[in-house]
């Protein structure tokens, strides 16, 4: 039988999101000669009923390597609490869900292929138990979505901050300096330990082991006594020290993850007598080309999908599960996954030396 499908894409974009788009597309049209349509701005984007978007191979053809998303997102709001300016200048918000479902039938989808992080699959989640026809793909380079071993975005983020910390070891090396490098991830440290390892970084400092700096000063005056006079410190944006709090910036949006960087190489500067440099990584990370591996995941991902409307598994998302293409209920999806702190790979990096705080 033959069905129109829509495709969202929703909260901060991570690279791999048009490959999605592209497998989800051809898998569509050529496997079950279905139409697809793309919905703009996120669920913003279905609630505002913007024009929907036709997609035809011809349209995706050039899609695999190119980063963001081509239909757009936006990475707050929620057709559960959608700001209204009121007569006197303040906000108030409004469920306007059912808006968004009805959209859903005026755009004649059978049904909803939603590319999210948590924020986004929660969203979904609510909306299908009001009876919205949704299946999820699980996007963010923050690699935080539950039931998934990995989400599509994580590896070019890796790769960055990865790159990132090895160019700064030569001039950190060049100039006998302490480096550090803070990168995204929520409360979350994957894209830290990752990256951190990959990189060589002497310290790591994640959310989920909250740091001392002391025990990274000492981890400096080793590497000094040994003749090293350089080190590498990655931070994640939401580590805290022991007791302390996670640092926030403000901005027009609300108040954002950010700043802990600068904290710690204040810390290190006093207490190690070396000079000490921040770099704060931020959207670099987000940007660009998704990595052959983000490519095939996302393509993955997004063919999947499609075969999950075909089975109507609405409120199912799909899933990596080891090497295998598998899928679970978003409503478990949308419990947080986390470095563990006493888990295996963090225990390996503690072998090779490097301390977390
Ligand atoms: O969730 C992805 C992410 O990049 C986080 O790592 C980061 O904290 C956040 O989004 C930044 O969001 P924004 O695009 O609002 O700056």
């Amino acid at each position: 039988m033959s069905k129109r499908i829509g495709i969202l894409t929703g909260g901060g974009d991570a690279p791999g999101l048009n490959a999605v788009i592209r497998a989800a597309v051809l898998t569509a049209r050529n496997h079950y000669h279905w139409d697809v349509v793309g919905i703009t701005r996120g669920f913003d984007g279905l609630y505002e009923g913007q024009p929907t978007v036709d997609l035809q191979e011809k349209d995706v053809r050039e899609l695999l390597a190119r980063g963001g998303t081509i239909l757009g997102t936006v990475n707050r709001g929620s057709p559960f609490a959608h700001p209204k300016q009121l007569a006197d200048g303040k906000i108030e918000y409004e469920d306007v869900s059912h808006i968004a479902i009805s959209r859903m039938s005026e755009f004649g989808l059978d049904g909803l292929l939603v590319a999210g992080g948590d924020g986004t699959m929660a969203i979904a989640n609510k909306l299908v138990n009001l009876g919205a026809h949704i299946v999820g793909v699980p996007k963010t380079i923050d690699n935080d979505i539950g039931g998934t071993d990995i989400t599509f975005g994580f590896d070019t983020a890796i790769n960055t901050a990865t790159e990132a910390l090895d160019k700064l070891q030569t001039t950190a090396e060049s100039h006998h300096r302490v480096m550090v490098l803070e990168v995204m991830g929520r409360d979350a440290g994957w894209i830290a330990l990752h990256a951190g390892v990959a990189g060589g970084a002497d310290a790591i400092l994640i959310p989920e082991i909250p740091f001392d700096i002391e025990v990274v000063c000492q981890k400096i005056r080793q590497l000094k006594l040994s003749g090293r006079n350089h080190s590498l410190i990655i931070v994640a944006e939401g580590a805290a020290p022991i007791g302390g709090q996670q640092q926030f910036m403000s901005s027009a949006s609300g108040a954002r993850l950010g700043g802990v960087g600068h904290v710690v190489g204040d810390l290190l500067a006093d207490c190690v007598g070396s000079e000490v440099r921040v770099t704060v990584l931020g959207h670099v990370q987000r940007g660009g080309q998704p990595t052959p591996y983000d490519r095939w995941l996302a393509t993955r991902f997004g063919s999947a999908a499609v075969h999950l409307i075909a089975q109507e598994k609405w409120g199912y998302m799909v899933a990596l599960q080891g090497t295998q293409m598998s899928a679970v209920k978003i409503e478990d999806a949308i419990k947080m996954k986390f470095v563990d702190a006493n888990g295996e790979t963090v225990q390996m990096a503690r072998d090779l030396g490097v301390v977390f705080g």
